[in-house]
């Protein structure tokens, strides 16, 4: 373990100071190169107030060739480990400055790297530093003029920010392209791409009448699978106008998709760039599941346009005023292009399977983190999905049209400018929000507990509540206000009584309820209008009223989640298999219904995953657990076989077919699937080939490879070897063979990753391969805990060596073995003890040991 005294320094939000100087305008001057690029860039910089500090500049793997200020060519100073200091006299100052740069070398995939033949860059966080000297904080607002020069056959296409201002031919073969940026940004929005690129191009026309150039740059072979992120740009445009007023303002809109990539994508001023895996998609090689994030990703990085770069962020503190908004605003796109109702069940599972968790672990912190080591670990679920909450609580308190006046507010005072929450607090608080209180979310960390206590008189027909909010994690912490709607439902499923409006402000709530002649079913939290913890879950009969008669659609798959995971609990805690009976009961009735809507029924028939059974448990016995979720599993196909084979045979669909009762049908079919797979019975493997075979989507085929990868059938061995043999050559589409395999319970997994590790196609520098074998392992419940910690061995090994590669890949695959505390022995000890071997590794990066110390402490 590094001792505290070598640790990098911590960053604190109450530190934060104004820039010293201003960067009103930046010239840079790129000779791209595939091995050593050369970076001229001109700073007009200003003294911002009345001080002697000197300007400082970050600069980080940067070899500085030259240094001019006011045109006068200076003396090469050593730059620190962190960049210049250089003291000037006045007011306005011209500071040039010439570095190389060996992108050849950059496995971090920060600031200037090759994927693939083609150069490209990535600049948030930190990575503008990584180009040239630079203020690099987002508060540094500056007007770009960019030129690249490069050999035009191996770089035909040269992009950067803003619109094309000009290009031509250079002597040896090379030539050039200017870009011009009208916009002030700071220096992450900054972005380049160079290389062998072909298009699939479009046009949007908006409100104002401005005709903008879109261009999906890919490799030649891929332009055909760009349509669907075409018509989803398409679409993000037309949305942002209609449902924020929110027009585009550059000529050109360029998409790039690049295989090697850290992040799903980036927003960087009028050039988006993206993990090709949230790009390409035709139906031969992206599930309905694709189809649906590559449309939320688009959207979300168009949508960053207005919320993030017009509107940028003062510091990184502020991280969830760009990303916590563009992730409601992208939720709010894909409802409208779905079903609302499918889409929050989406939404709140995965806030469950991942921020939940987050907030429950030593990396817990508030939304608006107060300090950090390395910003990177800090693009986490909080900052993303429980702002997004967080937002979505402020717009349902405001309605939709003062949600909307208060955003309107928001973008006119604050365009241009880099802003705060509080600026962000204040336009809702213009509207009427209570925004002082609103912005209590923001400061704790931990998922609020709501617990409620009924009394019935059956006398006074009178239904008192006693209300009471608490956070374990924020003990003395001010109350929040929680959104609390809540039905009262007889036990003949008819419903009593509805309260959608309850605010909760203080740690208790008295209520009294008249009129109410019987005891009543409690149907609380109803759409998640909160993410909190409700408790106590009702009973198992209650579960079921509910489950069957609520007409809130969220509510009634709530129901019945919670009627899995009490008779998932009790089997684990008691052995018991009575609960089994009221799921199978409530699942056959909800099953009578996929006709009507099959997605909505398909999400709620699906078993609660063996992670967050496990999160409901006092502590995790992950065998416990499998064998639980397994008996259900058997169970429900011994008691609802008859009712599956008939949706199985009924929900046909045509694979191009993308409208969502399509996508809906087949989404149940797969789930229906895998219930009949559930034994290795033989009618079922045979079933599970066959839609393989003959699938018309990689839907269906993803649904019988997943359903076959669990269990022992021959037919799995063979699957997997056509599938291998058919997408070899795709990389977006080999890294599912990859997660599928990581992901099998099988007993022999562990093996079976080890193995793939050493296969040809298997590079660690990838983060998309990376991510679907050893993080698709690490979440394997079922078979990353065994209890010799085999495989905490194997994850950790990855690791280490992943952190000299790639520092933001390490710091997220070591994440698994933090979540020690929860785990009975021996795995929870065994999980520590290599997280400690992980800590006492020699020269970790900063990313890496943030973690691991978190999750240490
Ligand atoms: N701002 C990006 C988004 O849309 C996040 C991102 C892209 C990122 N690339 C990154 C964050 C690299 C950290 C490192 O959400
Ligand atoms: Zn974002």
């Amino acid at each position: 373990m590094q001792s505290p005294a070598f640790l990098p320094p911590v960053k604190r939000l109450s530190d934060y100071r104004a820039p010293e100087w201003r960067v009103p305008h930046i010239g840079l001057v790129f000779e791209l190169d595939p091995a050593r690029t050369i970076v001229r860039a001109r700073l007009s910089v200003e003294r911002n107030g009345d001080h002697q500090a000197p300007l400082r500049l970050d600069g980080e793997e940067l070899e500085l060739l030259e240094l001019a200020i006011d045109g006068a060519v200076q003396p090469l100073p050593n730059p620190g480990a962190d960049g210049l200091v250089i003291d000037l006299p006045d007011g306005h100052h011209l500071v040039e400055t010439v570095v190389a740069i060996r992108q050849e070398a950059n496995s971090r995939l920060m600031g200037l790297y090759a994927s693939g033949g083609k150069l490209c860059t990535q600049c948030e966080a930190e990575g503008f530093r990584r180009i040239t000297f630079f203020p690099d904080r987002p508060d540094v607002l500056s007007r770009y003029h960019v030129r690249l020069e490069a050999d035009a056959g191996r770089f035909p296409v040269l992009l950067s920010n803003g619109n094309p201002a000009g290009r031509g031919e250079l002597p040896g073969g090379r030539h050039f392209a200017e870009w011009d940026d009208p916009f002030p940004k700071p220096g992450y929005l900054f972005a380049l791409v160079a290389g062998d690129l072909a298009a699939l191009e479009d046009s949007f026309t908006t409100r104002s009448g401005r005709k903008v150039a879109l261009s999906i740059w890919v490799g030649a072979a891929d332009v055909p699978r760009c349509r669907h992120a075409m018509e989803s740009l398409k679409a993000a445009m037309a949305w942002d106008e209609a449902a924020y007023g929110r027009e585009y303002d550059l000529d050109v809109f360029n998409i790039v998709a690049v295989h090697d990539f850290n992040f799903g994508a980036m927003e960087n001023k009028g050039l988006n760039i993206f993990n090709a895996k949230y790009v390409l998609a035709d139906p031969d090689t992206a599930t309905d599941w694709d189809f649906d994030a590559i449309a939320a990703i688009v959207g979300h990085e168009y949508f960053h346009n207005w919320s993030g770069n017009r509107v940028t962020c003062r510091d990184w503190f502020q991280l969830s005023l760009k990303e916590g908004f563009t992730v409601f605003r992208d939720q709010q796109f894909s409802a409208a292009l779905g079903s609302p109702a499918v889409k929050r069940i989406e939404g709140v599972r995965a806030l469950r399977a991942s921020q939940f968790p987050e907030d429950a672990g030593p990396l817990s912190h508030p939304v608006r983190p107060d300090h950090y080591l390395e910003i990177s670990n800090f693009y986490t679920a909080t900052v993303y999905d429980k702002g997004a909450e967080l937002i979505r609580m402020m717009a349902g308190r405001l309605g939709p049209d003062r949600f909307r006046a208060a955003c309107d507010r928001y973008f006119a005072d604050n365009d241009g400018k880099a802003a705060t929450v509080e600026d962000f607090l204040a336009a809702m608080q213009a509207e009427g929000l209570e925004a002082p209180l609103f912005a209590r979310w923001y400061e704790q960390a931990g998922t609020p507990h709501v617990a409620v206590e009924a009394r019935h008189e059956p006398g006074a027909a009178r239904l008192e509540l006693l209300i009471r909010q608490s956070n374990p994690r924020a003990a003395d912490a001010p109350p929040l206000p929680i959104p609390f709607p809540f039905a009262l439902f007889a036990p003949d499923g008819r419903k009593l009584a509805e309260e959608p409006a309850l605010l909760l402000t203080e740690r208790e709530t008295r209520l009294s309820i008249d009129g109410v002649g019987e005891p009543p079913i409690l149907s609380l939290n109803r759409g998640f209008a909160a993410p909190v913890i409700t408790r106590p879950a009702p009973g198992r009969a209650a579960l079921s009223v509910l489950a069957a008669h609520e007409d809130d659609s969220f509510a009634r798959y709530e129901a019945m989640q919670q009627l899995m995971l009490s008779a998932l609990t009790d089997s684990v805690v008691r052995g018991s298999a009575e609960g089994v009976e009221d799921v199978a009961r409530a699942m056959t009735a909800a099953l009578g219904q996929w006709r009507d809507d099959p997605a909505l029924v398909a999400e709620t028939i699906l078993l609660p995953a063996e992670s967050l059974i496990g999160d409901q448990m006092p502590e995790v016995d992950p065998e416990a657990i499998h064998a639980a979720r397994e008996g259900l599993r058997r169970a429900l196909f011994a008691r609802l076989g008859d009712q599956l084979w008939d949706i199985w045979h009924s929900c046909d669909t045509d694979g191009r077919d993308l409208s969502p009762q399509a996508k809906g049908l087949r989404r149940l079919k797969g789930i229906a699937l895998g219930l009949l797979l559930a034994t290795d019975d033989h009618e079922a493997t045979a079933a599970a080939f066959l839609q393989y075979a003959d699938a018309s989507s990689m839907t269906d085929r993803m649904s019988a490879l997943t359903a076959l990868s669990h269990g022992n059938a021959i037919e799995r061995v063979e699957v997997l070897k056509l599938f291998h043999d058919r997408y070899r050559g795709l990389p977006e589409v080999l890294d599912k063979w990859f997660l599928v395999q990581a992901a099998s319970t099988r007993p022999d997994t562990r093996r079976v990753v080890e193995h793939l590790a050493g296969h040809p196609a298997f590079d660690p520098r990838n983060p998309n391969r990376l991510r679907a074998l050893v993080l698709g392992f690490g979440m394997n419940q079922a078979r990353f805990h065994d209890r010799e910690g085999a495989g905490y061995a194997l994850l950790a090994r990855h690791v280490l060596a992943t952190d000299r590669l790639n520092p933001q890949s390490a710091a997220r695959l070591v994440q698994p073995l933090t979540r020690w505390r929860r785990f009975a022995a021996p795995w929870g000890p065994l999980m520590r003890a290599e997280l400690a071997r992980i800590g006492s590794a020699p020269d970790l990066s900063r990313d890496l040991t943030e973690v691991v110390q978190a999750g240490l402490a």
